[in-house]
């Protein structure tokens, strides 16, 4: 399977770099980075969130903002515009399952989001969402359930999502790889 260029120059990847080097101790590099991606993209994907393999972010990953402490599982999916934050000083980083779906321009500021739960655009969700919950609207509530994890779509469907159709994703559940 081959991913074009596009697949590789976004905000993850980058902040994938800034997380190997700061886990191995490299000074100053992984803060640059930090900096690199908030230039080119207008986002903040700091380089102590951990991300999972397989993550995604629509558009290269612009205008994104996610805690420096969040803990974002594989094969999630972050729209454009997309907020994973604090929702106060003391409330803790926010943790997101494997296979989640944040749509574009969602607010997350609970403490978890559950396995394969999809998150509709433009919804603020201030409560945790269990595994396989849709939830949508401000605040968010439950519309509906899913076991079909959102990479597992048509591919046509897919096009107008993540820069590589979700093959980061498949690709992921498929050839593990060590993030270092
Ligand atoms: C949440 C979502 C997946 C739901 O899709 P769906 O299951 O087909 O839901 P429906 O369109 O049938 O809508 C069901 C109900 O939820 C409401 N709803 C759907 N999406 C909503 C949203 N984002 N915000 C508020 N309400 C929403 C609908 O108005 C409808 O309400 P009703 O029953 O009172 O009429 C979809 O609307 C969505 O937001 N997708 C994300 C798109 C996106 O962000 N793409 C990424 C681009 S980078």
């Amino acid at each position: 399977m081959t991913l074009g260029v596009g697949s590789y120059f976004n905000a993850i990847t980058l902040q994938r770099l800034a997380h190997r080097l700061y886990k191995r101790h490299v000074p100053v590099l992984p803060k640059l980075i930090d900096l690199l991606i908030f230039l080119i993209f207008n986002s903040t994907f700091r380089h102590t969130a951990e991300i999972g393999k397989g993550t995604v972010a629509s558009h290269r990953g612009m205008s994104c903002g996610v805690h420096a402490h969040a803990k974002i599982g594989e094969r999630v999916f972050i729209g454009i515009h997309a907020l994973v934050g604090g929702r106060a000083q003391d409330f803790g980083a926010p943790l997101i399952e494997d296979d989640v779906f944040i749509g574009m321009n969602a607010v997350v500021l609970c403490g978890r989001v559950g396995k394969g739960a999809i998150i509709g655009a433009s919804s603020l969700v201030l409560d945790d969402v269990p595994a396989g919950a849709v939830v949508a609207g401000n605040p968010a509530r439950l519309i509906r359930t899913t076991d079909q994890p959102w990479w597992a779509r048509p591919k046509k469907e897919l096009d107008t999502l993540a820069h590589d159709n979700g093959a980061g994703a498949r690709a992921a559940t498929e050839a593990p790889v060590s993030d270092g």
